[in-house]
Order: structure tokens, then C-alpha cells, then sequence
């Protein structure tokens, strides 16, 4: 699958077939893709924890408050500690690792996508009910969890996404048209 194809077929998908189980080798290739994210001044602060067990997805899903969780085969909680981050750059080394989660989160997502399989960003959580269920030490933040599976059913319609001009401005603020003097057309 071409770039193009996975970004405009990436959607959260949040009903799971039941029937067909992913191969984990399969997550791990997606997950090997968030590697390659940018990171600020190199400093990796992300792990990926794969889950397999059913017990387990069944109270991550209650730690989510979203039933849709539990019908998932795998599920990958992706955290980060932002440690390394602000001992280099002090607060804003707080916010670089969410960014980089962020950035490293959306190349797993694509590659979920051109793997075949589906899942769906989940940000909502109880954090300190994810970290119990999973060992996850205090000073690393859980940021994400991604329940895992192939589609039930193909959506007719596709939701809108927001128009490029309504979040693009040329060379200041607010200002909508390219200007001739500022290498635009007329
Ligand atoms: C930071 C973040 C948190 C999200 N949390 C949830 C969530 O808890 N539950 C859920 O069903 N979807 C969640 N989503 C998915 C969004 O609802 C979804 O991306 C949005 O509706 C756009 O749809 P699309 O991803 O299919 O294009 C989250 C997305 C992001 C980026």
C-alpha cells in the first residue's frame, strides 16, 4: 500500500471480527515502524507493551470505560517517561515526549493500516488502573491504548475530514491567500 492509500484509509475502526485472530508477529512489524519517529535530540522516551492476555484486556478495557476494547485479540498501551526529556529541556521536555509519542503513534497506526489490520486510538483512561494492571512504574505516563483486530464490517460511508483551507494561513496568522509577491499565483 502506497503512503497516500494508508493515510486516507486510516480511520478508528472500533468493532473487532470475533472470528479472526491477528498473528502477533504482525503488531510487532507495526510496532518496529515507531522507531523511525522523530525524537527530540534522539532521546527515545517510548515503550509498547503488547497484551495477549484476555484477563488482562478485559480490565484495561474497564480501565478505558469503553466495552469495545475487550473484543480485541491484542492490545499495545504505549508510554513514555518524559525523564530524559526534562532533565534536557526542562518543561518543554515534557511536552516533546507526547509529541514524540505522538509522532511515533501515528507510523504504528500507518502500518497497522497497510498490515490489514484495524484499531482505534484510545486516550481515555483511568492511568493508575492501566499502570496497576500492567507493572507500568511511577514516573513513566501511560499515553495511548490501541485495541487491535481486523474490521467486522466495512463502514458505507467514510466521515468527512476538515478542508485544508480551513487550517492553512500563508505567511502570517489568519491570512488565507498566497499572495503574488510572496511566490503565489494571481
Ligand atoms: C488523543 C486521542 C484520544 C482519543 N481517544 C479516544 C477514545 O478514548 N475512544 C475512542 O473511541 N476514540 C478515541 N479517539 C479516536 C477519535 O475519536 C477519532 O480519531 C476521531 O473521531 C476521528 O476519526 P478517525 O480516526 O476514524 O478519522 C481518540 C483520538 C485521539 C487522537
Amino acid at each position: 500500500m502506497d503512503l497516500d492509500k494508508a493515510i486516507q484509509n486510516r480511520r478508528c475502526v472500533r468493532k473487532f471480527n470475533p472470528k479472526k485472530k491477528p498473528d502477533w508477529r504482525t503488531i510487532i512489524e507495526c510496532i518496529d515502524s515507531a522507531r523511525y519517529a522523530p525524537m527530540a535530540g534522539g532521546n527515545y522516551t517510548l515503550k509498547f507493551i503488547l497484551v495477549s492476555d484476555e484477563e488482562k484486556i478485559n480490565r484495561i478495557a474497564k480501565a478505558c470505560q469503553q466495552d469495545f476494547v475487550a473484543q480485541a485479540k491484542f492490545v499495545v498501551v504505549v508510554c513514555s517517561n518524559p525523564a530524559r526529556t526534562i532533565n534536557l529541556y526542562g518543561k518543554k521536555g515534557g511536552c516533546y515526549a507526547k509529541y514524540q509519542a505522538g509522532a511515533a503513534v501515528e507510523n504504528f497506526f500507518l502500518k497497522i493500516i497497510e498490515s490489514g489490520l484495524s484499531t482505534c486510538w484510545v486516550g481515555h483512561f483511568v492511568e493508575g488502573q492501566i499502570k496497576e494492571i500492567l507493572k507500568i512504574p511511577e514516573d513513566t505516563d501511560v499515553d495511548a491504548v490501541f485495541p487491535i483486530g481486523y474490521e467486522l464490517e466495512k463502514p458505507m460511508t467514510r466521515k468527512a475530514k476538515i478542508d485544508l483551507d480551513r487550517i492553512l494561513y500563508f505567511n502570517r496568522y489568519g491570512n488565507v491567500q498566497m499572495k503574488k509577491e510572496e511566490g503565489g499565483v494571481e
